[in-house]
């Protein structure tokens, strides 16, 4: 199994109070978290190797990190002896980074990301005993693309970051936990990392240089919500727009106009909803392929991909 390495709070070291904030992320080396885990608690079980794809808080993750990191996992996937990868990660994008790895892996082996809420030096901190159940889980061979954190295993479509402080930072919502991780264990109650099938997307379109990619930003819907953000997107040449709708994915009537233009210029909207649980249910009858059923952060990372697809489709 190899564990890969990008930063975030699990590699982050504060003052040596063990207080848990003030620390600064993405310190200690992947080698290094591991080490006592793999020596410790799992007692030479598997056969574990550390790569260093980046060190940075997940706050300031990138499209070149991205390339990156999904390089290192299909490289090391592609190799009979590895059963499946562990990434550590800062938690405050990880479920950005969860969803791009699954549409563009679409892997059929494990691929599990870890973090931690606390950093290394805290009293109590939580990056060991994820990053033992990561390992844990990726060595079940379930496919596809999880996180695991605070006892639980979660898909990359549904799971949200929904708490800045606690350990118990993250949630599928009234989907649940695909799995939980009991004392070393892992207890499956959902085998799949989505709930639906993703494009085909060549690696060609996602490996492109990162300033070729489509820019692609969110507008919120909100009470007095003004048309001039929209407006002044489209003139200062945004590719793709993702509203973040209202309740059942309503938009404010001063943003209508402006999204219409914005469409008439050949600026793809899609429509997602602020609620964090559920997605936006449409009427009997109704179509509509510019609705998404993923949260707002993730539908954006698939228009990007989408659109990147597209161009390479009709150069
Ligand atoms: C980060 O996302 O890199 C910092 C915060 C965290 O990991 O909890």
């Amino acid at each position: 199994m190899v564990i890969l390495g990008t930063g975030g709070t699990i590699a982050g070291q504060g003052q040596a109070n063990g207080a848990s904030v003030g620390y600064k992320a993405g310190q200690i080396g992947v080698a290094q978290l591991l080490q006592p885990i793999a020596d410790h608690c799992l007692q030479g079980q598997f056969e574990l190797e550390a790569e260093q794809v980046a060190q940075l808080d997940s706050k300031d993750m990138d499209i070149a990190t991205w390339q990156q990191l999904a390089k290192a996992c299909s490289q090391w996937l592609e190799q009979a002896d590895v059963a499946g990868v562990v990434i550590t990660h800062g938690t405050d994008t990880l479920e950005e980074t969860a969803w791009f790895l699954q549409c563009v892996l679409q892997p059929s082996k494990p691929v599990v990301l870890t973090c931690a809420m606390r950093p290394a030096t805290a009293l109590s901190a939580d990056g060991p005993a994820n990053l033992r159940d990561a390992v844990v889980c990726a060595a079940d061979g379930v496919a596809g693309v999880w996180v695991a954190a605070a006892g639980e295993v979660h898909g990359a479509q549904w799971l949200r970051k929904v708490h800045p402080y606690r350990v118990h930072a993250f949630s599928s919502g009234a989907q649940g936990p695909a799995a939980w991780v009991e004392e070393g264990q892992v207890r499956w109650v959902q085998r799949a990392s989505t709930t639906q099938a993703l494009p085909e997307l060549a690696t060609a379109a996602w490996a492109r240089d990162a300033q070729q990619w489509p820019w692609v930003e969110l507008v919120t819907s909100t009470a007095a919500a003004r048309a001039a953000a929209v407006d002044a997107l489209v003139t200062a040449g945004v590719q793709g727009l993702v509203v973040v709708g209202t309740g059942n994915g309503s938009i404010h009537q001063a943003l209508l106009q402006a999204l219409h233009r914005a469409m008439l210029q050949g600026v793809p909207v899609w429509r997602t909803t602020r609620c964090e649980q559920g997605q936006i249910v449409l009427a009997e009858g109704e179509q509509d392929a510019a609705v998404s059923p993923l949260s707002p952060v993730k539908a954006r990372i698939s228009l990007m991909l989408a659109l990147l697809q597209k161009s390479m489709d009709q150069p």
